[in-house]
């Protein structure tokens, strides 16, 4: 077993880290504050190749691996979650699910430019639309209708807490063609968004990652050639499980950056501030906050790097992504919360970053599979 990081993994790392200190760090409390989608960091990172890391070469990727692209993640999620969702919806769900599933005129047409992250000069990225209003942890029950006439489906219904929702150029929509076959009736479709009859929602007004964009997304008759759906008839369902799985590994790693940047903030912090006539890290009581940090979060990052590893191998990496997912995102949650109560009154105001890192935890608790759904996987798979 070999746990040193390749050359080409130490180079991601150095690139992610210091786009994230250059380009994100500035500007990351007014952006949460206003909830600006980040646009422009978007665009450079689509020019570092960091929207399509895990694409082949051949359809506009950057050909690298599954570890690489949970290093990136971590370094751009110390600093700003709200750009490293963008990134990981774009890369596990869009362009990993497009790669491996979709046919080779939808890899030229879709999956090339979304790898590349731009069109003419534009930010060209997707999303992934499966949550309804009623069907979020229970996804097979998809009231979204997508119904055969002709060459054609015509999709009506609604998706909701749709990340990427006003900002992306494609949808990958779930719909429920046949009804009466459960999730075997289910289908996924690739959705221009300028389709007619799709209507963007408002933005949400969230807790955290408040710059991502998160819209309900709707669609009235809206009219998508039967060449834009992905597999065969009824794989549906299956396309979006096997494609969360690659997501919860990315959302994993997500969770492990926040708790990281707000370990080393917590633990900067601990160095220059004094009390009792001494650094706050000479006390016990802090000391033992930042070395079970350090421990959780390295627990997190080896289950994380297990999951990519296992993912890159080609074996069922289902139950390792869940436990990565479940255990980043508790570790994310705890280590904000301590790292807030290491800065004091100074955690709780915006300037320091942890309250924001705090509430942008949240989110990795929830999305991408809560974490009673990881539970339910994992139980599922070692009661199996
Ligand atoms: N990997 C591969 N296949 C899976 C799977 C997984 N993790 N989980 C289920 N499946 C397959 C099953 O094998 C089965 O397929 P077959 O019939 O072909 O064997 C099929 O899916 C149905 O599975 P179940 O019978 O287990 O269905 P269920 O209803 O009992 O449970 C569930 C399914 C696991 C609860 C599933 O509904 C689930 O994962 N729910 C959570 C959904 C979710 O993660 N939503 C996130 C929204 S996307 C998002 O957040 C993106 C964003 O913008 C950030």
């Amino acid at each position: 077993m070999d746990f040193n990081l390749t050359e080409e993994q130490l180079m991601i790392q150095k690139a992610a880290r210091e786009f994230a200190q250059q380009q994100c760090l500035p500007g990351v409390i007014e952006r949460d504050e206003l909830q600006k989608f980040p646009r422009e960091q978007l665009l450079q990172l689509a020019d570092l190749g960091f929207l399509g890391m895990m694409t082949s070469p051949k359809y506009g990727g950057a050909g690298m691996d599954t570890i690489s692209y949970i290093i990136a993640m971590e370094e751009i999620s110390k600093v700003d979650a709200s750009v490293s969702v963008a990134v990981s919806v774009n890369n596990s769900l869009v362009c990993w699910g497009l790669e491996h599933y979709g046919n080779e005129a939808q890899k030229i047409q879709y999956l090339t430019p979304l790898a590349q992250g731009k069109k003419d000069g534009e930010l060209y990225i997707g999303a992934f639309l499966l949550s309804e209003p009623e069907a979020g942890s229970d996804a097979t029950r998809q009231h979204t209708t997508a119904i055969e006439q002709g060459d054609h489906y015509i999709i009506n219904g609604v998706k909701n807490w749709i990340t990427n929702g006003s900002s992306a150029s494609v949808y990958l929509v779930i719909a429920q063609t046949d009804d009466s076959k459960g999730h075997k009736g289910i289908n996924a479709f690739i959705v221009d968004k300028n389709t007619p009859g799709i209507t963007v929602g408002v933005k949400e007004n969230k807790m955290g990652i408040r710059g991502s964009d998160t819209h309900a997304i709707s669609f009235m008759d809206v009219k998508v050639h039967k060449e834009n759906r992905i597999g065969e008839d009824g794989f549906g369902f299956n396309f979006a499980m096997k494609t969360l799985n690659g997501g919860r590994i990315g959302i994993a790693a997500q969770a492990l950056g926040i708790a990281s940047g707000a370990y080393e903030l917590a633990l900067a912090y601990s160095k220059q501030r004094k009390s009792f006539g001494k650094p706050i890290h000479e006390h016990q009581a802090i000391q033992f906050k930042l070395a079970e940090m350090a421990t959780r979060i390295q627990t997190a990052r080896l289950i994380c790097y297990q999951a990519a590893w296992e993912k890159d191998n080609d074996m069922d990496y289902t139950t390792t992504a869940a436990m990565a997912k479940l255990h980043a995102s508790d570790t994310a949650m705890w280590a904000t919360t301590e790292a807030v109560q290491v800065h004091g009154g100074y955690g709780f105001v915006k300037e320091y970053h942890v309250e924001r890192l705090m509430r942008d935890a949240k989110i990795t608790q929830i999305y991408e599979g809560t974490s009673e759904i990881q539970k339910m996987v994992i139980g599922r798979s070692i009661t199996r």
